[in-house]
C-alpha cells in the first residue's frame, strides 16, 4: 500500500524509540522505502546499526560530516521523501519545530522541507499536559503538522496517562491516510450507519445495540480523504462526523429511499445495522393493556435488504460497493457466503459475540473479504479500522 514512498524517519530521543524500529518493519513490509534520521539524544535509545539494518538504508545523524553533505546535503534528504515522519516526537523536538530552530541534522531537516511532517508525540504525561507542550503542539497544528496520538496507559516512567507514543500499527495507518489525502477529491460515496428504529406503535419500536461508531469513523475517514459523503444514518447514539452531508433515517424502508435518492456515487459502503424485519402490524395508536391479561401478537414482514438491493443493480450499481457482517460464530464462512449472495464486491467482518465488547466498543477487529481473498486486520481502534479502510476504498477506486 506503501509501494514506491519515500519516508523519512527521524527518530528523536524517548524510551519509546524502540517502537520506531518496529515501525521501520512495518512500512517496509508494505513497500515502503525508510530513510532514518537519528537525533543525538536517538542514539542513546536505539543503535545506528540496528535502525540501519531494518531500514536497509545510511542512517543520517546528527553529527554529519562533508562526506554526507557531499553524497546528498540536508536540503535535497528533506526534499527526496514523500513525507517525514517524527517518532517519537519528543517535547524537544517540538518545542524547536515549532520555534522554527534548526540547530542539528533533524531540526534542519524539519525546517528545511518542503512536505507533510507526521509527529507521533512520546512523553510523561506531566510534559504532555504542560502549558508550553499544549501551545507548541496548537502551533504545530496551525502549521499544518499532522499529529497522531499519544495514547494514553501505563508510562516507562511509572506514571499512567497520555502521552505514550501511537502504535507502530496506528502510525503506518496515519502515514497511509496523510499520503492518501485528496485521494477521494471529486469522488461521491454513500454510507449507512447507525441501527435502525422499527415501530411497534407511535412510541415503541424494535432496534438493535449499534452505535453507529463505526460507521461514523468511516464517514470521516472517507470525507477525510477528499470523499463528498452522503452519510445515510439511522438513530444513533454517536453523533455523525463534521464535513458530512447527514440524511437522517428512522426505519429500514427510509434508510433504502435515502440510499437510493443519494446515488449515482462512485462507491457504497453499507455499515449501518439494518433491522431483517419489522412490525407489520404496526399500531397507529399506543397500545394499551385492556386487563384481559393477553399480550398483543406482532406480526413480522421482512425488510428489504438495502445491500443487496444496491450490489444487484442493473443500472446505475456503484463501482464498489461494501457490506459489513457481524457475526457471532464461524465469522468468515458467513462472511464469505454473505458476499456471493447479497452480489457486494468485499465484506468486512466481525466478531461481535459478547466477550470481544466490539458493538458499542471503541474498537474493531475485523476481516476484509474480496473476490481476491480474505485479510485478517489486528484489533485496532474504529477510527484506525475506517482509515485503513478509506485508503484502501481510494486505492480501488485510484
Ligand atoms: O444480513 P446481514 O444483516 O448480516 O448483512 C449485513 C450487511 O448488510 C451490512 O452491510 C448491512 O448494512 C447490510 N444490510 C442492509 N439491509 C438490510 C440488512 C442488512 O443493507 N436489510
Amino acid at each position: 500500500m506503501l509501494a514506491g514512498k519515500r519516508i523519512l524517519l527521524v527518530i528523536g530521543g524517548g524510551i519509546a524509540a524502540y517502537k520506531a524500529l518496529d515501525l521501520i518493519r512495518r512500512l517496509k513490509e508494505r513497500g515502503a522505502t525508510v530513510i532514518p534520521v537519528l537525533t543525538r539524544a536517538a542514539e542513546e535509545f536505539v543503535t545506528p546499526l540496528s535502525v540501519g539494518a531494518l531500514a536497509g538504508e545510511k542512517v543520517y545523524r546528527a553529527l554529519f560530516d562533508l562526506t554526507d553533505e557531499a553524497e546528498m546535503g540536508h536540503i535535497q534528504l528533506s526534499r527526496s521523501a514523500d513525507l517525514i515522519v517524527v517518532a517519537p516526537a519528543t517535547a524537544d523536538l517540538m518545542a524547536k519545530m515549532a520555534g522554527g530552530h534548526a540547530d542539528d541534522l533533524a531540526s534542519t531537516l524539519l525546517m528545511a522541507t518542503d512536505k507533510r511532517v507526521l509527529i507521533a508525540p512520546a512523553m510523561n504525561v506531566r510534559m504532555w499536559t504542560h502549558p508550553a507542550l499544549q501551545r507548541n503542539l496548537a502551533m504545530l497544528a496551525g502549521d499544518g503538522v499532522l499529529t497522531v496520538g499519544p495514547n494514553e496507559g501505563d508510562m516507562a516512567c511509572g506514571e499512567y496517562g497520555p502521552g505514550r507514543m501511537a502504535e507502530p500499527l496506528e502510525i503506518v495507518s496515519a502515514v497511509e491516510a496523510a499520503l492518501a489525502a485528496g485521494a477521494l477529491a471529486g469522488r461521491h460515496i454513500v454510507v449507512t450507519s447507525g441501527p435502525t428504529h422499527e415501530p411497534i406503535d407511535p412510541v415503541r419500536y424494535i432496534a438493535n445495540r449499534s452505535s453507529g461508531a463505526q460507521g461514523a469513523a468511516l464517514g470521516a475517514a472517507l470525507a477525510g480523504l477528499g470523499a463528498r459523503v452522503t452519510f445515510v444514518t439511522g438513530p444513533a447514539s454517536v453523533p455523525p462526523p463534521a464535513g458530512v452531508h447527514v440524511v437522517r433515517v428512522e426505519t429500514a424502508a427510509e434508510m433504502l429511499a435515502a440510499v437510493e435518492a443519494a446515488l449515482p456515487a462512485d462507491a457504497a459502503v453499507f455499515a449501518a445495522a439494518v433491522a431483517d424485519w419489522r412490525v407489520a402490524n404496526a399500531a397507529a395508536s399506543k397500545m394499551k393493556k385492556d386487563g384481559s391479561g393477553k399480550a398483543p401478537a406482532l406480526n413480522f414482514a421482512e425488510n428489504p435488504d438495502i445491500l443487496a438491493t444496491v450490489a444487484r443493480m442493473d443500472t446505475g450499481r456503484p463501482g464498489l460497493v461494501v457490506g459489513f457482517a457481524a457475526e457471532t460464530d464461524d465469522v468468515l464462512a458467513h462472511a464469505r457466503a454473505k458476499r456471493e449472495r447479497k452480489g457486494c464486491d468485499w465484506i468486512v467482518a466481525n466478531d461481535v459475540s459478547a466477550g470481544t465488547g466490539i458493538m458499542g466498543g471503541a474498537e474493531n477487529e475485523v476481516t476484509l473479504v474480496t473476490a481476491e481473498g480474505v485479510e485478517s486486520w489486528p484489533r485496532l481502534a474504529k477510527g484506525e479500522v475506517a482509515r485503513r479502510l478509506a485508503a484502501r476504498i481510494a486505492e480501488a477506486l485510484a
